[in-house]
């Protein structure tokens, strides 16, 4: 048996593009085709209980029986009942090992839970590199000259309840940095750039879903973001342009939202899930 297991759907992008990042390092899992070979109740109770996630996050709804069975108000028992009884509600890809298991949605979050090792850059289907992030300080001195380059603010990095990551490629390469403000349900991204060398190369459109994904494990439900000059650059990754008065308090009473970034900048929101 291999230490590596994946629950691979071959008709979805993300779980091809994860098959290829732990085949990339030389890994060779047991792939469950789990449409055709669906995993028990049990081993499904596992699975999440060891990811730190519940059913209901793991449900899928687009392309399934979701509406259909009316799951909206189903508890964890019912939805448990109705994954194993339709498979393709289980999202994917699940991958476990025995450092632990993830819901592999961004593909690059397998890396958590493969053994660490340096590998050569890979690329995705659509040809965007994996990226790993790390989580670093607020007074890194990278993070602030590439925020200063990028016309962002530096004056609130270091008050408290911020997260800040760098990312780089598989080899090693720092192509960017992000951050996120956690206000209950409510994540404000910021301090998101990629270097200037490597952009329009994808690495932003691959950065902001694994820095949100970051941001959804703490709780977070909705993103939200103030950007002067890359409204454009959001719209393509399924952000939504927001009136001030629709978002909570708490992110309008943001240093971000209050005093750093001017009244014209635009405000943007996303809800998150898997
Ligand atoms: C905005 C930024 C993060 C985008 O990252 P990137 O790696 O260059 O972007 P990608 O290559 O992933 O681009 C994805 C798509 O968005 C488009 N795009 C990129 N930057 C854009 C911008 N500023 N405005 C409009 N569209 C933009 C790309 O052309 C691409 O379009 P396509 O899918 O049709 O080809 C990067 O340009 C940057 O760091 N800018 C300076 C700092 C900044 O403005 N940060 C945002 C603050 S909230």
């Amino acid at each position: 048996m291999s230490p590596v297991t994946i629950y691979h759907n071959p008709n979805c992008g993300t779980s091809r593009n994860t098959l290829k990042l732990i085949r990339h390092f030389g890994i060779d899992p047991d792939v469950v085709e789990y449409l055709a070979t669906p995993p028990s109740r049990e081993a499904l109770v596992d699975l999440i209980a060891r990811a730190g996630l519940t059913a209901r996050d793991i449900v899928r709804k687009k392309g399934t029986p979701y509406a259909e069975l009316g799951l909206d108000s189903a508890d964890e028992a019912a939805l448990l009942d109705a994954m194993v009884a339709h498979p393709i509600l289980i999202n994917r890809p699940i991958v476990a090992s025995e450092r632990g298991v993830a819901l592999c949605r961004p593909s690059d979050v397998v890396l958590d839970v493969l053994p660490l090792q340096p590998g050569n850059d890979a690329f995705k289907e659509d040809g965007a590199q994996f990226l790993r992030d790390d989580r670093i300080a607020a007074d890194d001195p990278a993070l602030i000259a590439a925020l200063r380059a990028g016309d962002l603010p530096v004056e609130d990095l270091a008050e408290s309840g911020r997260r800040f990551f760098a990312y780089r490629t598989l080899a090693g390469t720092r192509v960017g940095f992000g951050g996120y403000e956690l206000y209950g349900h409510d994540a404000l991204l910021r301090s998101v750039v990629v270097l200037a060398n490597v952009q329009t190369k994808k690495i932003g459109r691959n950065l902001v879903p694994l820095l949100a994904y970051r941001a959804m494990r703490e709780g977070a439900r909705t993103a939200w973001l103030l950007t002067k000059t890359a409204a454009g650059f959001f719209d393509k990754i399924g952000y939504k342009r927001r009136d001030r008065d629709e978002a909570p308090t708490a992110i309008l009473t943001t240093r971000q939202a209050k005093s750093l970034c001017p009244t014209s900048a635009v405000l943007m929101a996303k809800k998150l899930g898997f």
